[in-house]
């Protein structure tokens, strides 16, 4: 599908999330649409794909002007939208999933169901996909999730198809599985918009470019080009690294510990673990996506049961204690799916704060709890937004703001002194600069005390800011004491069984 974009603009309040952008996009082609967190492209993504109106400007395909106000009369003109934080129903199968979707689209309403299961197993034997369509929605991982949701989309005989953020959250052969996957559709001549803050991906797979900042277009551009041209681009400078202070680890008394405990759940046994966490230590868990990292994570804040062996945590047995227990002894845990664990939806930033406020708060009359101060709210919250540079105001909604935006108000949203903190893929969906602001905040948590177990796909963050390493793979696990002296290809070799050494 040819598509061009003409002078769209779009604003939220003050803010200009899209500011007279045209942009035009060749069939068959896979364009990467780049900017830093809050630069638009989502929202520029929601006008194309009929989640949102443009203030102004048009949308023409193939040569017509395009009309319509909605995903399903985008879907119907031929553009379908991969969302970042991708939302299913989570109740569902597989292929009740599919189903409602073809149904939504208007297609096929007499069908049957072994039709659609037909057409779902097809659509996944073609793309080398693997779903279960009897599986309920909320045990697939991520990645599988993404892979639904682009054959639903498929289905409906889409002509463009937009991602936004597709990599966050998958693993690096995931990654390359769906990255064959668009390469293959984009000779079939889909047109590709690939949104991304990852410079790797986007030189990885697109043969162009489009990078905007502060809603507006910069420029576009045919790839490659050297990595540092396109940073340039994105932020208008060149970025910050956080500093790291030299620890002394050995003596730290222990937060967290597992005495021989067996984590299990679904095909994934892993037994015997012993693991312990520091004041102080950043641990990084690495494995492929549902190697049993975000296992690890929950059963040290006692949102899953373990088996066997003892929870410690700081010198108290937890065993078979509930995630509230740990969370009133400083124990915080973050799931990677920000809107679906750790924010609202439908609160405003402000809520969100407030919320916490009162769990934080020394609970002095039964009252304390009842009455919420409101200009001591709008206070705190004014200057949270300030210190955490969050753009957007204390009465935005939370699922409104940039995904980076979000992220920015779960670290908000910690407590000063956490004893411990579990993060699973804490810059998920954050572009550098964010991602590097994040590590610089937990850092210095860390600095005062904190432990900090944190999962990640990433191998590069992994390396850089862990003191340990511990790599999930086939249900064992492997310590890795000095990250500085392994490369990523030889944790990439251990994340995935290869063992050359
Ligand atoms: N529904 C909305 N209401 C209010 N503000 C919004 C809304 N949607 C987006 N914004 C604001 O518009 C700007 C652009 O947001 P957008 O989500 O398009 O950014 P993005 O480039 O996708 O960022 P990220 O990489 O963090 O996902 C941000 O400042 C954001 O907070
Ligand atoms: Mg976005």
């Amino acid at each position: 599908m040819f598509i061009e974009i003409k002078n769209i603009s779009k604003t939220f309040g003050k803010i200009y999330a899209n500011q007279d952008i045209t942009l035009t996009l060749h069939t068959g082609r896979i364009v990467g649409i780049l900017g830093e967190n809050g630069a638009g492209k989502s929202t520029l993504m929601k006008i194309l794909a009929g989640y949102q109106p443009a203030d102004s400007g048009e949308i023409w395909l193939d040569g017509k002007k395009a009309d319509y106000h909605t995903p399903e009369m985008a879907l119907a003109a031929g553009i379908g939208m991969l969302q970042q934080d991708v939302l299913d129903i989570g109740a569902f199968s597989v292929l009740e999933n599919f189903i409602y979707g073809q149904k939504q689209s208007g297609i096929g309403f007499t069908l049957q169901s072994a039709h659609y299961r037909e057409k779902l197993l097809a659509l996944c034997q073609e793309l080398g996909f693997v779903l279960d369509p009897q599986m309920p929605i909320s045990q697939l991982s991520i990645a599988q999730r993404q892979q639904l949701e682009i054959v639903r989309l498929l289905a409906t005989g889409i002509r463009a198809l937009i991602l936004d953020e597709p990599t966050t959250g998958i693993s690096a052969d995931q990654k390359e599985a769906l990255f064959d996957t668009l390469r293959k559709l984009a000779q079939q001549n889909m047109t590709i918009l690939l949104v991304s803050h990852k410079l790797e991906d986007v030189l990885a797979l697109c043969s162009e470019v489009a990078v905007l900042r502060a809603g507006r277009l910069i420029e576009t551009k045919a790839l490659p080009v050297p990595k540092k041209d396109l940073i340039k681009l994105m932020f208008g400078q060149t970025m910050v690294v956080p500093q790291l202070a030299n620890k002394e680890l050995s003596k730290a008394p222990i937060v967290l510990e597992l005495k021989d405990v067996t984590l299990h759940e679904g095909r994934l046994h892993i037994p015997h673990i012993q693991f312990q966490a520091r004041a102080g230590e950043v641990i990084g868990l690495a494995g492929l996506d549902g190697s049993g990292q975000n296992l690890l994570l929950r059963a040290c804040a006692g949102l899953v049961k373990t088996r066997d062996g003892q929870v410690w945590l700081n010198g108290q047995p937890m065993t078979g204690r509930s995630y509230p227990d740990f969370f009133q002894r400083g124990v915080i845990f973050g799931a990677a799916g920000r809107l679906e664990e750790g924010l609202i939806a439908g609160l405003t930033l402000a809520e969100h704060l407030t919320l916490v406020m009162a769990d934080n708060k020394p609970k002095r009359s039964m009252f304390a709890n009842f009455f919420i101060d409101r200009t001591e709210v709008q206070r705190i919250t004014e200057e949270k937004i300030q210190h955490y540079n969050i753009r957007g105001t204390a009465h935005s909604r939370i699922e409104s703001l940039s995904g980076g935006n979000q992220q920015r108000v779960l670290m908000a949203m910690l407590p000063d002194n956490p004893a411990a903190l579990l993060l699973e893929q804490p810059t998920r969906g954050l572009d550098v600069d964010s991602a590097a602001w994040i590590w610089e905040q937990l850092l210095a948590k860390c600095a005062s005390g904190t432990a900090l177990v944190f999962s990640s796909p990433d191998l590069d963050e992994l390396l850089l800011y862990s003191d340990r390493i511990i790599v999930f793979y086939a249900g064992h696990l492997t310590m890795i004491d000095q990250p500085h002296q392994i490369t990523a290809d030889r944790l990439g070799h251990l994340i995935g069984g290869v063992d050359e050494d």
